[in-house]
């Protein structure tokens, strides 16, 4: 092998290897987040249910201030102290614990860190930057619709 070839072909692997490395290390799956970035599990979903609020397991939802939580769907229905129904996904944006619904306050509530949320799903505290994802509710006669 000639001097000339030698140099290049050392030349194009040391280049090879530098530019493998660099490429390594600046990969963006070095930088994961520290805490998801506020999916709820539900944006793909297509929600569309209707439950009879008189049968068990909904039962909760007969009484002002009461709750049922839908893990199949991820969805927390509630009843406003002025019987409003609201719905919102259970699942906090912070670290996907599953929300309560705190009557007395008018708010959902995570008690892993402490966020709470206003009723609409908007953040109320942190940490939880995101808000819940909000679903519509329809009531008619014992059978309540939770929809997107
Ligand atoms: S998981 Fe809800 S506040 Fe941290």
């Amino acid at each position: 092998m000639e001097r000339k070839d030698f140099i290049e072909k050392v030349g194009l692997s040391a280049a090879s290897v530098l530019i493998f490395g660099c490429m390594q290390s600046c990969s963006k799956s070095d930088s994961a987040p520290s805490q998801p970035t506020g999916s709820n599990n539900n944006t793909n979903k297509a929600i569309d249910f209707t439950i009879n609020i008189t049968t068990n397991p909904y039962t909760s939802l007969n009484t002002a201030g009461g709750f049922y939580v839908d893990k199949t769907n991820n969805i927390i229905i509630a009843r406003t102290l002025t019987n409003e129904y609201i719905a919102v996904s259970s699942l906090c944006t912070h670290q996907q614990v599953t929300v309560d619904f705190q009557a007395n306050n008018n708010r959902f509530y995570c008690s892993a860190h402490g966020s709470a949320f206003f009723t609409t799903g908007a953040v109320l505290t942190g940490p939880a930057n995101v808000a819940l994802k909000q679903y519509k509710t329809a009531l008619s006669g014992n059978n309540l619709r939770v929809y997107a």
